[in-house]
């Protein structure tokens, strides 16, 4: 599987994924990881592996659509088939999910589809459910929807906070995301 990463942020589950290779429990290569935001600790842990990195700053472009262009650009010079927005904090348009047709991956850190958009924790902690979790999901137009490859659940305990529930999501994350690619791989012919 040819994968290419898109992080804005710490890049845990970029490690995660690349992990998973490492140990050979997901036959895949990470080509290149594409990030947003120049203070991204991603830039440093892909580059820590040999991993190639490219910066795309939204800010350069004056519409989504026009950032989408250059990702789709520098996805495709490095010859990806799969593309896992592993903490993409940015809104996607057709530009790129036409051009990579249920092969765009997000991870998001609820059971969706409650708790959509950013703040996915916190809205769970506020909701007072007891159950939280993580989805692996194909990306569709409307955001944090399309079908869902892979969910895990965690409890919600009585003195958590917003921090020590996402870690304890993050590490169901983890081992959720790797397997979650594989599935989406083994069922299209493209790899
Ligand atoms: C994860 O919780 C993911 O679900 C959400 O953003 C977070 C990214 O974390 N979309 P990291 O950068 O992979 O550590």
């Amino acid at each position: 599987i040819a994968l290419g990463v898109m992080a804005s942020g710490k890049g845990s589950n970029f490690v995660a994924v690349a992990n998973a290779i490492r140990e050979g429990k997901l036959n895949a290569e990470i080509k290149v990881v594409i990030y947003n935001k120049a203070q991204a600790k991603v830039k440093e842990k892909a580059e820590a592996l040999g991993i190639p990195t490219v910066f795309c700053n939204h800010r350069d472009y004056s519409h989504r659509e026009a950032f989408d262009e250059v990702l789709v650009e520098t996805l495709k010079a490095y010859q990806v088939h799969w593309i896992v927005m592993a903490g993409w904090m940015r809104v996607v348009t057709p530009v790129l999910i036409n051009a990579f047709p249920d092969r765009l991956i997000n991870i998001h850190p609820s059971l969706l589809p409650s708790f959509k958009g950013i703040d996915g924790v916190k809205q769970a902690l506020a909701a007072e459910v007891k159950i939280a979790g993580c989805t692996v999901h194909l990306v569709r137009l409307e955001v944090d929807s399309g079908p869902i490859l892979m969910q895990a659940a965690v409890p919600i305990l009585a003195d958590d906070t917003e921090a020590t529930l996402h870690q304890r999501i993050q590490t169901q994350e983890y081992a959720i995301l790797p397997r979650a690619i594989a599935l989406a791989a083994q069922s299209c012919l493209i790899s």
